[in-house]
């Protein structure tokens, strides 16, 4: 029934209802540098990663755990429940469109993380399992967004110790001269460490025409801690499916220390419309029942034009939508515009956009 006295180290979940520093998805500017030299300590690749190596450099992530007796029995759903999980899978099934592979995937992550740590009360072994990850697909498909949720989710099941996402491109890892890379890709890994790494087009990074191009050098320090501190930080490599395969071709280090690959799916025209009237009520807008009409239209020609970024493309548009909806109502200053006036965008808040102006690549080009 009740836990004996015995307690031991463990890696504790966070405490439920503990929210997760938020970030947003953009790569965080240099400006936040700390003048603390300890991101050398990634550079060597000595066995930090290992928990029980460094009890006290980690004790803020660990903390005493109850040992259940061997005759205890758990209930997953209470355990689910009280370190938050319900509520951000929900979250995420209710706050993104489609994706159904994703969310599943995301939800056996959860639950193998979430029995890991009852195992752990029960005294079983609970090694951690490798969750680098590869993301592919389209710009605009979700890859950030989904990343930022997996780290929260990797925070609360007590995998990660702060659930931060620091997003980054090769320019942030790699330096222009000899020397720089080093210090650069380190300075980047000290502000992951704790969250997940999200390496947005990782192909740059590898430049098969030069070998001795510096991306080498950053990516060769990121193996190292992938593989010694992956207890500590999750890396997310992004980009395009195709581009991605031929890089883990020509890294085949890099392609094996990756445990999950996600591939993010274009989103079909009724997804598109579903998102964009998600983000819509989320500001509290709506759309009139020919503003709908025009939207899908609207959506219809611009997947068929140049630099289509799915979901991206929506929010930009509905951001133009929303300009042009507060000049026609600003263009009658002296009309008495209701509130519903104020939430509703009409077709002709989006019949402005070049989009029906230019032609689609179907169309002659002229
Ligand atoms: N399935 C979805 N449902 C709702 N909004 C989405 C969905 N996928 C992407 N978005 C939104 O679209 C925008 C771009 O998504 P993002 O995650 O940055 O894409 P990527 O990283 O793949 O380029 C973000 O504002 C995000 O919130
Ligand atoms: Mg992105």
């Amino acid at each position: 029934m009740t836990a004996p006295p015995e307690r031991r180290q463990g890696f504790g979940m966070a405490a439920p209802g503990r929210p997760a520093p938020q970030q947003d998805g953009r790569a965080e500017e240099a400006g936040g540098r700390s003048a603390d030299p300890a991101g050398q300590r990634f550079a060597q690749g000595q066995g930090q990663g290992s928990r029980s190596a460094e009890p006290e450099q980690d004790s803020s992530a660990e903390r005493q755990i109850d040992l259940l007796p061997e005759d205890a029995t758990v209930n997953l759903a209470a355990e689910r429940k009280a370190a938050g999980i319900d509520e951000l899978l929900d979250a995420l099934d209710r706050e993104l469109v489609g994706l159904a592979p994703i969310k599943l995937r995301i939800q056996e992550i959860a639950a193998l993380l979430l029995v890991d740590q009852v195992r752990e009360r029960f005294g079983l072994a609970a090694t951690r399992p490798s969750l680098h990850m590869c993301f592919t697909g389209a710009p605009g498909t979700g890859k950030t967004t989904v990343a930022m949720r997996m780290a929260e989710l990797l925070h609360r099941v007590g995998y990660l110790e702060r659930g931060h996402l620091v997003a980054v491109t090769r320019d942030d890892l790699v330096g222009q001269y000899v020397g720089h890379t080093a210090p650069k890709t380190k300075e980047v890994l000290k502000r992951a460490m704790g969250g997940v790494l999200f390496i947005d087009e990782a192909y740059y990074l590898y430049r098969a025409d030069n070998e001795r191009d510096y991306g080498q050098e950053s990516i060769e320090i990121l193996l190292q801690v992938m593989e010694n501190q992956r207890d500590k930080i999750v890396v997310v490599l992004a980009g395009y499916k195709d581009r991605m395969d031929e890089f883990f071709a020509s890294n085949p280090g890099m392609s094996s220390r990756i445990a999950h690959h996600l591939d993010f799916p274009e989103y079909s025209l009724d997804e598109l419309a579903d998102i964009a009237q998600l983000m819509l009520s989320e500001v509290r807008y709506r759309l009139s029942e020919d503003a709908e009409a025009t939207l899908r239209e609207y959506l219809s020609r611009r997947m068929q034009q140049p630099r289509f970024a799915n979901a991206r493309s929506v929010r930009n548009a509905l951001e133009r939508a929303r300009l042009r909806h507060a000049n026609r109502l600003l263009s009658e200053p002296d009309r008495a515009w209701n509130r519903d006036d104020l939430m509703r965008l009409e077709s002709a808040d989006l019949l402005a956009s070049r989009v029906f102006s230019e032609p689609t690549s179907e169309s002659p080009a002229s």
